[in-house]
């Protein structure tokens, strides 16, 4: 499988968001046709209006309410928070194609629930994506992946949103060729690299750092990521 081109659509649910508009904007420059979701339409196209504004004429971007988005596009990228996460999955999951791909990237955070931004929840399952895994079709493939990115450096803070980010993308999925079109997606993004976190199980961890880097970012007033060193070349994308 390949995310190719104006080919599949990447439908991105919650997508009016700072992540979601921030992966958005860096795959529609990429080259990708995008489909912002949103539960209200209008929300969904004023954000696919201000990101095509930023990526230019060229990028393909339209808005539509989170069902049709699922509807019409086989790639999913889940950004919504934690506390919405799987009452919206039971609302979409009539609407999820066979055979889609759902990219998570939900945090627990114990923000949620009143709590700190810097601490997460425990999920009965072990992560969110083994929530979202739990929630969809049966023949849907989940892969966790882009927790540890910063949306306001994917969105531009100073920029366009044209900055290469300093940051891995840890990829974890039982199904080998989701979690390979999603490294794909992820190195579309100018300068992150993707890697192999192996199985969906290991979400649990790639979740965590996030809480950890929030921390980070209140106490230093900064935008950290991860980068993960020593590997062999081909082990990153
Ligand atoms: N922000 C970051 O830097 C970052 C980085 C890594 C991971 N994450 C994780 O990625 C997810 C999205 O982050 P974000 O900061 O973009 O989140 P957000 O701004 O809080 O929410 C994203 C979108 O989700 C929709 N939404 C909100 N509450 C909902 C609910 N109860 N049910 C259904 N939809 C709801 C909203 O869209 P509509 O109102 O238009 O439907 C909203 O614009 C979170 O789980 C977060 O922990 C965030």
């Amino acid at each position: 499988m390949s995310a190719g081109a104006a080919v599949r659509p990447i439908a991105v649910i919650g997508g009016t968001g700072p992540l979601g508009m921030g992966l958005a904007l860096r795959w529609a420059r990429a080259g990708e046709t995008i489909i912002i979701g949103s539960r209200d339409p209008q929300r969904a196209q004023k954000a696919a209006a201000a990101i095509q504004q930023k990526a230019g004429p060229q990028a393909q971007v339209s808005g539509m309410e989170n069902a049709a988005a699922c509807a019409a596009a086989d790639i999913l990228m889940l950004t919504v928070p934690f506390e919405g996460q799987a009452a919206l999955l039971k609302q979409l999951k009539p609407a999820i194609t066979e055979g889609s791909i759902l990219i998570d990237a939900t945090v627990p955070l114990a923000a949620g629930v009143g709590g700190r931004a810097s601490r997460t929840l425990g999920v009965w399952q072990g992560s969110a994506a083994q929530q979202a895994a739990e929630l969809v079709p049966k023949d849907v493939s989940v892969v966790a992946a882009f927790h540890n990115l910063s949306a306001d450096l994917l969105n531009g803070l100073e920029d366009q949103g044209d900055a290469p980010l300093d940051c891995d993308v840890i990829v974890c999925s039982d199904d080998p060729d989701a979690a390979q079109l999603t490294r794909e997606l992820a190195a579309k993004i100018p300068g992150v690299r993707a890697l192999d976190g192996g199985k969906l199980e290991n979400a649990r961890i790639v979740e965590q750092i996030t809480a950890l880097l929030i921390g980070m970012n209140i106490r230093h007033k900064g935008h950290a990521g991860i980068r993960v060193t020593g590997l062999p070349p081909g082990a990153y994308r």
